[in-house]
């Protein structure tokens, strides 16, 4: 039931952190669950869209009603998502890895008398900028930034650096209620919106509720659109 303002719109959603692999039985990963951006692919579904979820690995179920691509590695992500082009909109709520090894090994780095290995780290590519300013580049691209401090400011210089029209600022700091460990992780969020046109502050609230409100502020902007 419901409106379905959303039908007929093709929406890429990334989710989840990334795991980049040291070894054969060790990776480097981030503390993202996976829950804001499958809610919010859960939502946008909802309203009709024809939603294509990449997602790194989470423990969550696929959403319903969603394809869901599951992928490991930054660079798998960045394939997959390009993959899924064209299409009206994009929202990277994935916790990238900003780097990864250098190399991977074949097999397991043995402990032993060499000492601890070092490990020379390389930049992973930066998806949502990719995105922003791809040939195909959707209609409306959407960031979301995880910051402690100056919350508002780094999500201004964001926008620009990634090409997005909105960047959803997380206060990763935020640790009241049932968000023992901080939003990553947890069930709620506290989020502002920016974009070139100003700041909104939204209410602490679940994640599925700003997944919801998200949804429907996409709906409205992808509706703006004269085909
Ligand atoms: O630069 P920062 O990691 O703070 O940017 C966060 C935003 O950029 C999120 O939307 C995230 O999904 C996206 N991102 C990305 N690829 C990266 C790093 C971040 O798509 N390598």
């Amino acid at each position: 039931g419901g409106p379905k303002p959303l039908a007929g719109r093709r929406i890429i959603v990334t989710s989840g952190p990334t795991h980049e692999p040291i070894d054969p039985v060790r990776y480097i990963a981030n503390r993202s669950s996976g829950k804001q951006g499958h809610a919010i692919a859960a939502a946008l579904a909802r309203l009709g869209g024809d939603v294509q979820l990449v997602s790194g690995p989470v423990t969550l179920p696929d959403p319903a009603g969603v394809h869901t691509t599951h992928v490991e590695t930054a660079r798998e992500m960045k394939d997959a998502v390009e993959a899924l082009l064209p299409a009206d909109a994009a929202v990277m709520v994935a916790a990238v890895a900003d780097w990864r090894t250098d190399t991977q090994a074949d097999q397991k780095i043995k402990k032993g008398a060499g000492g601890p290995p070092t490990l020379a780290m390389v930049e992973n590519p930066d998806i949502l900028a990719g995105i922003g300013r791809h040939a195909r580049r959707p209609f409306l691209v959407v960031g979301f930034a995880a910051e402690t401090q100056d919350v508002s400011e780094n999500a201004t210089t964001k926008l620009d650096r990634k090409g997005a029209d909105f960047i959803v600022a997380n206060d990763v700091s935020v640790t009241s209620g049932v968000n023992e460990g901080g939003v990553m992780g947890g069930t709620r969020n506290r989020v502002k919106i920016v974009s070139r046109s100003g700041i909104e502050e939204w209410p602490e609230m679940d994640k599925a509720q700003v997944a919801e409100r998200l949804a429907q502020l996409i709906a409205r902007r992808l509706d703006s659109i004269t085909v």
